[in-house]
């Protein structure tokens, strides 16, 4: 157990206060007193009340909607700890936004991912924790240590509390064979099954092929992030319409934005896990299974205040 005289710093922004609390609880450290608010033309104010200086400083802070103020807020926040001369800053982003911009995919585009990572470290970040990024090459785009957790551990727990018998691990497009894989090597080498889905604007999607046997199987669709919920939903109706029977879907990242709660409450899977790396879930309460990543990112700040491997707690997506 931790205690404040150890040291430690949890604050918080104002994008996921839940899990921050939950976060709190587990490792037993208060959160920060910090306030958060905003000047009249909506600029973002901020003061942290606790004496920082020289301590092991984590700051909560998922990239979710709305994204810019989200992100603007960490920025602020690490540099007010920067001035404040705490001893170390780890930007904890259970989410971290702005991934999918990874490279230039096209001409005069930016690299989205990259300026995150500029910022943060140059605002004061000494190290960052996050979880699933949906690029893990990422990490490359930092001179300071990333450590970056996944939540399979935590989504499989859910799963095999679900006595799903003979699955198959479905990928909703090609990209996502390694992560598929990967679950279905953990679950007792399961078959696996991809849709062949073409992305047609940021918001629609086309599903064309099912690469694989669903006939007659339950199935689980796996994946990063539902972010309209274009993609895992025309999924889930592709294995409905091949005939698989019970369908779950398992996803990091439940971003829901857009059509994406309506998508999902329309889609024929019976249950959608998820993890809660971001708050606000509307989607309906009898499909709807949320588990939470409080306890893997306690740990991993538990082992990196004191100085431990975090190995213990990387599960590699690798086959
Ligand atoms: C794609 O590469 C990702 O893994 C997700 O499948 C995608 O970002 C989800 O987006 P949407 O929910 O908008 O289809």
């Amino acid at each position: 157990m931790l205690s404040y005289s150890d040291n430690i710093l949890l604050i918080a922004g104002n994008a996921h206060r839940d899990l921050a609390d939950s976060i709190s609880a587990f490792l037993d450290v208060p959160l920060s007193n910090t306030q958060i608010g905003r000047f009249p033309d909506g600029e973002i104010d901020i003061k942290i009340e606790d004496d920082i200086r020289g301590g092991d400083c984590f700051v909560l802070q998922p990239l979710c909607p709305p994204v810019n103020e989200n992100w603007i807020e960490l920025l602020l926040l690490l540099d007010c700890l920067k001035r404040a001369s705490a001893g170390r800053v780890t930007a904890v982003m259970p989410y971290y936004g702005y991934a999918r911009k990874d490279r230039k995919d096209e001409g005069r585009v930016p690299i989205s991912a990259k300026v995150v990572a500029n910022t943060l470290t140059q605002c004061g970040a000494d190290r960052v924790l996050t979880i699933d990024m949906h690029a893990a090459q990422i990490q490359g785009f930092y001179d300071i240590p990333v450590d970056h957790l996944n939540a399979k551990p935590v989504l499989l727990e859910a799963i095999d509390a679900m006595n799903i018998t003979d699955p198959v691990i479905v990928t909703p497009d090609v990209g996502g064979v390694k992560m598929a894989r990967s679950y279905a090597k953990a679950i007792g080498n399961a078959d696996l099954a991809i849709v062949d889905k073409r992305r047609i604007s940021g918001s629609e999607i086309a599903v064309e092929h099912m690469i694989g046997e669903v006939d007659g199987r339950n199935v689980i669709i796996v994946d990063d992030m539902i972010s309209t919920g274009g993609s895992i939903s025309e999924a889930a109706r592709v294995c409905r319409m091949h005939g698989a029977t019970n369908i779950v879907i398992a996803v990091s990242h439940a971003v829901l934005c857009g059509p994406a709660v309506e998508r999902l409450n329309a889609c024929p899977a019976d249950t959608i896990l998820v993890t809660d790396t971001i708050p606000r879930h509307g989607v309906a309460p009898d499909k709807l299974k949320v588990v939470s990543v409080a306890p893997l990112l306690g740990r991993a700040i538990r082992n990196l205040h004191e100085s431990k491997s975090l190995s213990v707690l990387f599960d590699t997506l690798d086959d």
